[in-house]
């Protein structure tokens, strides 16, 4: 469903945006949290996407469930653990997994701009039929990053490679529109921790970045949190001042978090659980 407003109704001369004004299609859904320039919303992701108005949004970060909580075992601290997140991250089927995440890629073409692009993080538990959704919904991939974990747990089976990354896949709306891609800022920016990034030369595909730190879990733990240093990144290269980030799937809030660091983005995360929505809050306050 399209949402209430155009695109030049919501949008001034210079291209900046008033946070409630895009927030209006959304009116009979309030917010679980609101700031100046960030708003959380405790609903199913599909609810609130329907209502945004079509070619709205500059950039999305969707981290959507994994579906890899099949009652299998991990290793933590040396530990046998179970690697169940919650019954959110179970898969329905392969069929019914598809329909879902259709359901929501579709969505997010419709609302970004057509400059605007996506990210989508996984496993080959889903990342696969994410990148084939992708293409099928008419999405141009510009890359798909693999995000090195050198602090990945071991495998406990010894019968298989340790599983030591995920993808990142990052695609435009429209092939014809100029997409943000802040070159410069990921050449010669200071990445430290990253021991495979050479200072001074072209930012590649492949980044390590290790688990988020303990101060980043300061406010609760989500299972599945993704480190500040990633999305960082990913909004520094893929956006400018006053654009709307949106995260269908925003757990913590660690994409609300770096928009808030890197200042002067507009954010809008979408969370089922409401555990989730209070850490998130707690991080963006
Ligand atoms: C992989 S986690 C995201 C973690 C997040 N990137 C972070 O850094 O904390 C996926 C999240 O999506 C939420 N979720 C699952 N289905 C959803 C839906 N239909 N709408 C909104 N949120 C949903 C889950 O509760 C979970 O917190």
């Amino acid at each position: 469903m399209s949402g209430h407003f155009s695109q030049q109704q919501l949008f001034y001369a210079d291209n900046s945006c008033d946070i409630q004004e895009f927030l209006k299609p959304l009116a009979s859904y309030p917010p679980y949290f609101q700031a100046q320039k960030s708003a959380i919303y405790n609903e199913n992701c599909l609810e609130i996407l329907g209502n945004i108005s079509d070619n709205s949004v500059d950039m999305i970060f969707a981290d959507p469930p994994y579906m890899l909580s099949n009652d299998g075992f991990s290793c933590k601290n040396g530990k046998r653990v179970s690697v169940n997140k919650g019954n959110w991250d179970k898969s329905k089927g392969f069929d019914d997994d598809m329909i879902f995440h259709n359901a929501w890629i579709s969505e997010c073409h419709r609302v970004l701009k057509p400059s605007g692009t996506i990210w989508i993080s996984g496993t080959y538990h889903s990342i696969y039929q994410c990148g084939y959704l992708l293409q099928k919904n008419k999405f141009h991939i510009l890359n798909d990053i693999a995000w090195f974990k050198p602090n990945a747990a071991p495998n406990l089976s010894c019968r298989f490679f340790t599983a030591s990354h995920e993808t990142i896949i990052w695609a435009r709306k429209d092939k014809k529109a100029k997409h943000t891609f802040n070159y410069e800022e990921m050449k010669n920016g200071s990445f430290p921790d990253d021991k495979l990034k050479v200072p001074d030369k072209q930012m590649r595909s492949v980044w390590s970045i290790t688990a988020p730190k303990n101060s980043e879990k300061k406010h609760g733990k989500h299972p599945t949190q993704k480190p500040l240093d990633l999305l960082k990144r990913i909004v520094l290269a893929s956006t400018n001042e006053n654009d709307i980030v949106i995260d269908p799937f925003c757990g913590s809030g660690t994409t609300g978090v770096a928009c808030k660091i890197l200042g002067n983005r507009l954010f809008i995360g979408m969370e089922i659980d409401e555990n989730y929505c209070e850490v998130a809050k707690k991080r963006l306050i």
